[in-house]
């Protein structure tokens, strides 16, 4: 894709040549020129990153024992469903996949997994469970930076040939937000300011009201932020790889950054939400991991040739899930209607 062409149509659809950084990342994302909305699905093995889905089936095995465990059958939702590995790895329930992506779109009606664009498309107005895994890390974010005492949003200044950052007055929701999250200014760290996520958590709770939630991604605790030695926790990801900043490749990069689990759970507990943050390999030690690993174990002692390989490789991605330095290092928050 072009610059010109994708400035073009920010300049006519903003009537502007100055965006706030999260509506850049809502088109750099998700318009038609959207690293989501182009030829390939984005997050497999020949995409660009890969989740924990992608690596074993046993993630979504897990995922259903608990779902058993708690006894959710209705209406259960998964948000941001990609591929739609996960639903086809929870056998236990029907699950409605809403996903902004029009080509992961068009790949889970191939698997015939009922799908929308948005919550609101969904014919029902409650539902016992909304799940994501790396979605919210996806949810457009501001990025709010401190100098001379006073907070200034990053913004993002359209030019013919380039895109440049200019620093401009805080939003007042920017502003509301960093003051609802007790985040105090520092000179030396950006904060990525998830309002967008707030209102997309408050529009599902409006319309579906869950019983729980449970949400798998990267992130961190405020309390924590200081001991990350990087100004920002944006980054971008393009064929497995980071990537370049997100404004010298627009459409053609994953922008994606650590997702705040404090701030995800002050929002979850205002809207009525007990709640419960984890590591990902304790949610799945605490929900049947051991049992897999040990099957497998003793069926790889007995086997030989192709299926002995097979095996093999499923416990190679039985491990990488656990991998606390990896995927098992991420955050799993469960949430609970009060
Ligand atoms: C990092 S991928 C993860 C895909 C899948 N959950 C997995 O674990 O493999 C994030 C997905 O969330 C989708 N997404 C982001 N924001 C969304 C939203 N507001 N509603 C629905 N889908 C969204 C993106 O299009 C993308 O397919």
């Amino acid at each position: 894709m072009e610059l010109t062409e994708f400035n073009n149509f920010l300049k006519t659809k903003y009537k502007t040549d100055i965006v706030f950084f999260d509506q850049f990342m809502e088109e750099a994302l998700y318009s038609e020129f959207g690293f989501f909305n182009t030829k390939k699905v984005r997050s497999k093995k020949s995409g660009d990153f890969l989740t924990s889905p992608e690596v074993s089936k046993y993630f979504g095995k897990v995922i259903n024992n608990w779902i058993k465990t708690n006894s959710l059958k209705s209406n259960i939702v998964e948000l941001g469903s990609g591929t739609g590995s996960l639903i086809e790895q929870i056998t236990h329930q029907k699950i409605f996949a809403i996903e902004l992506s029009l080509t992961a779109r068009k790949e889970l009606r191939k698997k015939n997994i009922e799908n929308f664009e948005s919550i609101e498309n969904l014919g029902f107005d409650s539902s016992d469970l909304v799940f994501g895994n790396e979605v919210l890390d996806n949810i457009p974010c501001s990025i709010a930076i401190y100098k001379n005492n006073k907070w200034f949003e990053k913004a993002v200044k359209l030019s013919d040939q380039s895109l440049s950052y200019h620093h401009v007055e805080a939003r007042d929701e920017v502003l509301d937000w960093i003051n609802i999250n007790g985040i105090q200014g520092d000179e030396n760290i950006e904060v990525e300011v998830q309002f967008n996520t707030d209102q997309f958590l408050e529009d599902i709770s409006i319309k579906l009201n869950p019983q729980y939630y449970l949400f798998f991604d990267y992130g961190f605790e405020q309390k924590d932020r200081k001991k990350r030695k990087y100004k920002s926790l944006l980054r971008t990801y393009k064929d497995h790889h980071l990537g370049v900043d997100p404004i010298q490749d627009p459409g053609n990069v994953d922008i994606t950054y650590d997702v705040n689990f404090s701030s995800v759970s002050r929002k979850l507990e205002t809207l009525g939400y007990r709640l419960t943050l984890l590591s990902q390999n304790s949610f799945l030690i605490e929900n049947g991991f051991n049992e897999y690993f040990d099957q497998l174990q003793n069926q790889l002692l007995l086997s030989e040739g192709l299926e002995n390989l097979t095996i093999n490789s499923e416990l190679s991605g039985l491990k990488a899930l656990i991998d606390s330095n990896g995927l098992g290092g991420f955050y799993c928050l469960i949430a609970k209607k009060i």
